[in-house]
This record gives structure tokens, sequence and C-alpha cells, in this order.
């Protein structure tokens, strides 16, 4: 599509009051990526000479969100004339002198758009040589948004605002997306002639396009398809409907590559997530961030896995991840919990109740029960006895721990921090480990046991366990 010069223009700079948040409405996230973030996201694909992208409420939260993410987007500041139309009007002042071109005007409230769409739209806009082209859709509920008014020959004649618009106009279904294609210099004549006399007393982009009616210049409307890719997000509710729809997409694609999804209703799947084919993932799941998981895996039920990484044929149930590695092949869970820097070696184990951060734990290693261990490097093949913890804190610093291969701790036992246990080595149940133990030793820290004989009946003579004892010890 490199045909004309292309700007887009997208608009983030209202307040979103409907949204009651301390946060910019643009930025709320839908999928694990802001509002705006998908609309830049989807701009990206069109081979656009320009993005820009208008701002004013909280600017700067919103700039620094953009920065890393999207860099060639340019920030342009909207002053305090309130209105889609000074929005528009600032941005167009910002693009090179003597733009000639189309201009495409994406909201950063409506972030389910997919480029084919807007593609289409440019495509359509460009056939028809029209001087706008709007994007609209039929809603069974349309309050809230921009009415497109038809004349009786069906050619839209202007847009009118739920605000302005008379009880027969409010009646109308179709409404406006938000999203229009201009010709740059029919755009700039007449976005020069709107004015704030309206119920919201804003410059309305939308009264372009009655002033190029009114001008007999040529105005088209796609329909679109997918009624639900034109959600704007106005309020919580309709964040909550979009991220459903966004989810809903996103399973079926992952379905389509082959990826086993049980309950799509309960999994959320963000937009970065990757999955190959054969993973299974059971009902209440979310794969969130940048997760990649290879073929064959198993998550869920009930796991929620942040930027992490899969290996194949994992298997990782009622699982908390976030920033780890696990291995192929390697379990996790039920109920376990990793935490960054937790990376698990191919046919690992991470069992139920375990806590794990800046860990590496080497290949066919496992740490099955019940087990605290931080700032720890375990080597290959050690079992860590049901309950050993390594005590990585003393108050003022984070120490580590080094295991070497094939180590298998008692139950019970207590590294302290900075220790090492030399390869082969192990330590008896209840040990608590100051010092380093060498290669094969046995570290022992527990007093030897003593029995005193006959104590419970003398001492609690008359109780269950006096009498109890008295029985097994007469028949002896
Ligand atoms: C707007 C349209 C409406 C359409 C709807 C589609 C106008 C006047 N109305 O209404 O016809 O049906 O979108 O979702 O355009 N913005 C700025 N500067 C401002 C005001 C808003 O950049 O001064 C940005 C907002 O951040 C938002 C977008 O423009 O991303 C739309 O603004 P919003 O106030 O949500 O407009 P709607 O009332 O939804
Ligand atoms: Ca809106």
């Amino acid at each position: 599509m490199s045909q004309n010069p292309l700007a887009i223009i997208v608009l983030a700079a209202g307040q979103g009051t409907r949204m009651k948040s301390r946060l910019p409405k643009v930025l709320h996230q839908i999928g694990g990526r802001s509002l705006v973030g998908h609309v830049l996201s989807t701009a990206q694909h069109l081979g656009a000479d320009h993005i820009e992208v208008v701002v004013r409420h909280e600017r700067d939260q919103v700039v620094a969100a953009l920065a890393d993410q999207y860099p060639n987007a340019v920030i342009v500041d909207q002053d305090e004339i309130p209105g889609t139309g000074r929005a528009v009007q600032v941005a167009l002042d910002a693009l090179p002198v003597g733009f000639e071109g189309d201009v495409l005007v994406l909201s950063g409230d409506v972030p389910l758009l997919e480029s084919d769409t807007l593609e289409a739209l440019i495509t359509g806009h460009r056939a028809a040589a029209a001087a706008a082209t709007l994007l609209s859709a039929r809603l069974g509920d349309p309050t809230g948004y921009g009415r497109v008014i038809r004349g009786a020959d069906g050619i839209v004649e202007r847009i009118v605002e739920q605000k302005d618009a008379s009880p027969e106009e409010a009646a109308v279904t179709e409404i406006n997306a938000g999203v229009y294609v201009f010709r740059a210099a029919d755009l700039r004549r007449s976005i020069a002639q709107i004015d704030q006399n309206n119920a919201q007393g804003e410059l309305y982009l939308t009264d372009v396009i009655g002033l190029l009616r009114g001008a007999a210049r040529p105005v088209a409307a796609e329909v679109a398809a997918d009624a639900a890719s034109t959600f704007g997000i106005n309020d919580r509710a309709q964040l909550a409907e979009a991220g459903r729809v966004l989810n809903q997409r996103i399973v079926r694609r992952w379905q389509r590559e082959g990826v086993t999804i049980v309950d799509p209703a309960t999994t959320w799947i963000d937009d970065d997530a990757t999955l190959a084919p054969d993973v299974t993932i059971l009902p209440h799941t979310q794969i969130l961030r940048a997760t990649v998981i290879a073929a064959g895996a198993t998550i869920g039920p009930d796991t929620t896995l942040v930027d992490c990484e899969v290996g194949e044929d994992a298997v990782v149930k009622r699982t908390d991840a976030t920033l780890a590695v696990i291995g192929a092949a390697a379990t996790v869970g039920p109920f376990s919990f990793l935490r960054p820097g937790t990376v698990l070696g191919a046919g690992g184990k991470i069992g139920a109740y375990v806590e794990t951060k800046n860990a590496q734990i080497g290949e066919g290693s496992k740490v099955p029960h019940l087990s605290y261990v931080g700032d720890a490097t375990i080597g290959r093949h050690v079992n860590l006895g049901a309950s050993t913890i390594t005590a990585n804190y003393d108050d003022v610093n984070k120490h580590r721990t080094e295991i070497g291969d094939e180590v298998h701790t008692g139950s019970h036992t207590v590294l302290v921090a900075p220790v090492r246990l030399g390869a082969g080595a192990k330590t008896g149940a209840g040990a608590v480990v100051r010092k380093d133990v060498p290669a094969g030793a046995l570290a022992m820290s527990v007093a030897p046991q003593r029995n005193i004989e006959g104590w419970v009946e003398k001492n609690r003579a008359g109780t269950g366990a006096a009498d109890a004892a008295t029985r097994e010890r007469s028949a002896e």
C-alpha cells in the first residue's frame, strides 16, 4: 500500500472521565497491552510514512509508556481546547509542511480493529477517490456512540453525537467507529471550519463529515463486517467486554495452530504469548506477557505464568510462576510458587508447596515437597528432602547456597547461607547446616537421641498414653 503517502493520527489526549481512574484511559490494558498500544501495534502494519499520537491528559505517563515499544510514533501535544477535532488540528499542523496524501485517524480507545480492516478501508477510500471514508458498524445497542445519518439516497450526510441527537437520530443503530481516512487537503480545509457549538462545547472531528458533504465532496462509509472490532472503551464494563472479545480471538488463533484449550472461557492468553502445537491448556489458566510454551507441554488447571519459558513436554499444574524457566519434561506443582530467576533443568521437579526464587536447579534434580529454595545453585540429580529450606537472609544481606551434583538432603534440612555442599554429600534429617560440607560427606547436626524409659507412666499416670504404654509393654 505505497501508492499515496499515508499519515496515521492516533487520538489519545482525552481524559477518559468515565473510567473513573488514576490511570489514563488509553493505558488500561487488555490482553497484556495498553489500549493505545493495541492501536499502535495495528498501525505499525500499515506502512505509514508518519505515525502521530496526540496526548494531553497525563501526557508524561502516556509518553513514557509508548517510548520503548513504539519509538517511531511522534508525540503531538494537544492544547487546552477540547475535542477530537482539536486533536486532529494539532496533529495536522505537526505533519511536514505540504504533506499531501491520506490521513488515517484512529482512536486510542478502539483497540480491537485489525490491520486488514484498516487496509480495506484505505484501499476502498483510494479506489473511490473519496474526500473521507469512515468506518461504521451496526450495533444492537448504539448508546454512547455518534450516529451515522444517511440521506434518502443512502449516502452519508453527517455524524451526530449521542448528546446532540434528536430522538429519531438516536434511534439510528449505525454508529461511527471513530476511524476515518481523509484526503489531507480536504481534511485541512474542512477542519478549519468546525466550531464548539454543541452539547459538549468541544471541537468535534465528526463535524468534518457534514462540512465535506455541504461542500459537495464525496464521503463514503464502510460498515464493519465484525461489529465487535469497533468497540470503543469508555468505562470498565466495556474494558472487560473488549478484553473478553480479544481473548476469544487469541484462543481461537492458537487452537487453529494446534493448541488444545479445554475451556476457552476460563483461559486467558496475552497477545504476546507464544504456544507451540500440541500444547494443552487446562481450565482456569492464564498465560501472560511474553510467555513461551514448547510443544507437548501441559499447563493447568489453575495456573498463572507471567513471562515464563516452558520446555517441551513439561507438566505445570496449579502453579503461580513469574520470569521462570521450566526445562523440557520437567514437572511443577501442584501448589508451587516460582518467583523470578527460577530455572528448572530438564526432567527436574518442583513439587507441592514449594517456593523458589533466583534458583538454578540442575537437570533431573528434585525439590518435591514443602521447601523454600532461594538464591541457590543446585547441580544435577539432586534430591532435596521434604521441607529442606535455604536460609538465605541473615536480616541484613541475602546469601547464596551452592549444592553439587547428586546431593541428597534429609527431611527438614536448613541450609544456612552462604554455604556449599560438595558433590554427592548428604545431610541427616533435621540438620542445620552452617558450615560447608565436603564432597561425599554426611552432615549431621542434630544431637544423638536419648530415650528416658518409663517417663510417661511415671509423669503422666492415668492418661490414655500411659495406659497404652503399659498395655504394649506388658504384651511384649
Ligand atoms: C467519539 C466520536 C463518536 C464515535 C466514538 C467511537 C467525536 C466527537 N465522537 O466519541 O462519534 O462514535 O468516538 O468510539 O469524535 N481525544 C483526544 N482529544 C480530546 C478528546 C478526545 O485526543 O480532546 C481522544 C480520546 O483520548 C479517545 C478518542 O479521542 O481516544 C475519542 O474520544 P472520546 O472522548 O472517547 O470520544 P467518544 O465520546 O467516545
Ligand atoms: Ca470513546
